[in-house]
């Protein structure tokens, strides 16, 4: 059975980005994959966030995973910070990546053209514990959104320089990129992704948001003037991205979600979405309020830290070992 790795990282509260993007095709591969999903608790910190808000994001990040139908019987459900070894292995990574690779990460670039040099030292070097987050496990495929495509590439990198320095030691992880919802946008500035740290809510679907707020966000969603639904991302973001959540919600294509609504006026076209993302996220919700105060979330923890770290601790003895770390003999 070939095996899948992703993660998500809980800055904030998971949104239908997030969703479409990630967590409900992590749902699907569990069906056919050795699926390895966890939180990725220690990339949260790399932008400071007030502890006790973190704590009520990671407890959420995990009801809902369960809630969108991850199933602890069938994937490995864990908690990064669980298993120690990928910060361990994150370090041996960081001495085997250039500082001009991690110069040329987008999601860096982006970040400290924005934020006047008050950047951590490691939101510049999460790349390298993303890699290692990933190499642990030696993955087939790695399931993401577009945005993190940069991050497994550079993972690639990373571990065909350190199979060669050393030995075959990393399987070479594919990036799995979904063809509609990979890259949902914000609902009010329609040419940036839809993203859990936004400061305005207004362009962000919560997981959690009520019926009444997703109608509303949806309703002031960003349009144009063309007074028409075509697939246009360049001339017609509010609109293509509309046209896109439609699509990744009920699994059909662009194509035949222009031709559901090619007629509509924009507010009957609006409301239909509006209808389509409250009637998916509904269940989700129900379901995360019977668990979200039970103990289903601590075993699934506890299950998947068991088994994530069996396999990590025997990767980073056969890392150390291949560098030269090690004194004993084996
Ligand atoms: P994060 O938490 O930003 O996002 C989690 C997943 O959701 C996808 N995603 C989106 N997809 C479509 N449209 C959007 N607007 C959108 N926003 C987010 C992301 O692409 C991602 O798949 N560094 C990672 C977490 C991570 C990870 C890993 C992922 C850490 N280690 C190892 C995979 C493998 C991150 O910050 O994702």
């Amino acid at each position: 059975m070939k095996r899948m790795l992703s993660g998500i990282k809980p800055s904030g509260e998971l949104t239908l980005g997030n969703y479409l993007g990630a967590l409900k095709r992590f749902v699907t591969y569990q069906e056919e994959y050795d699926m390895f999903v966890f939180i990725a608790n220690l990339h949260c910190i790399t932008i400071y966030q007030d502890p006790t808000q973190l704590k009520s994001y990671l407890k959420n990040a995990v009801a809902l995973y369960l809630a969108c139908g991850l199933d602890p019987d069938r994937s490995t459900i864990f908690l990064q910070t669980d298993v120690p070894e990928h910060a361990q292995l994150g370090f041996i990574l960081s001495c085997n990546t250039y500082l001009g690779e991690l110069n040329r990460m987008t999601q860096y670039k982006d970040k400290a053209a924005s934020s006047e040099g008050a950047l951590s030292v490691g939101f510049y070097t999460y790349p390298t514990l993303m890699a290692a987050d990933i190499l642990m496990y030696d993955p087939d495929f790695v399931p993401v959104g577009d945005d993190q495509k940069q991050h497994v590439e550079l993972t690639r990198d990373i571990a065909e320089r350190f199979n060669n320095r050393y030995s075959p030691t990393f399987n070479i992880p594919e990036p799995l990129i979904a063809k509609t919802g990979a890259r949902i946008m914000s609902l009010s500035e329609p040419t940036k992704k839809m993203s859990k740290s936004d400061v305005s809510d207004k362009g962000v679907i919560y997981l959690l948001d009520e019926p009444n707020i997703i109608r509303k966000k949806v309703r002031s969603a960003t349009t144009d003037s063309c007074a028409a639904i075509n697939f246009d991302p360049q001339n017609q973001p509010g609109i293509s991205n509309l046209i896109q959540i439609v699509a990744a919600c009920q699994d059909r294509s662009i194509e035949d979600v222009v031709a559901t609504y090619k007629d509509y006026q924009y507010g009957a076209f609006k409301d239909a979405v509006a209808t389509i993302i409250i009637d998916t996220l509904t269940p989700i919700q129900a379901r995360y309020k019977e668990i979200i105060n039970s103990e289903l979330l601590e075993q699934t923890l506890m299950k998947g830290k068991e088994k994530a770290q069996h396999i990590a601790r025997r990767k980073l003895e056969k890392v150390q070992r291949k560098i030269g770390l090690e004194i004993k003999k084996k």
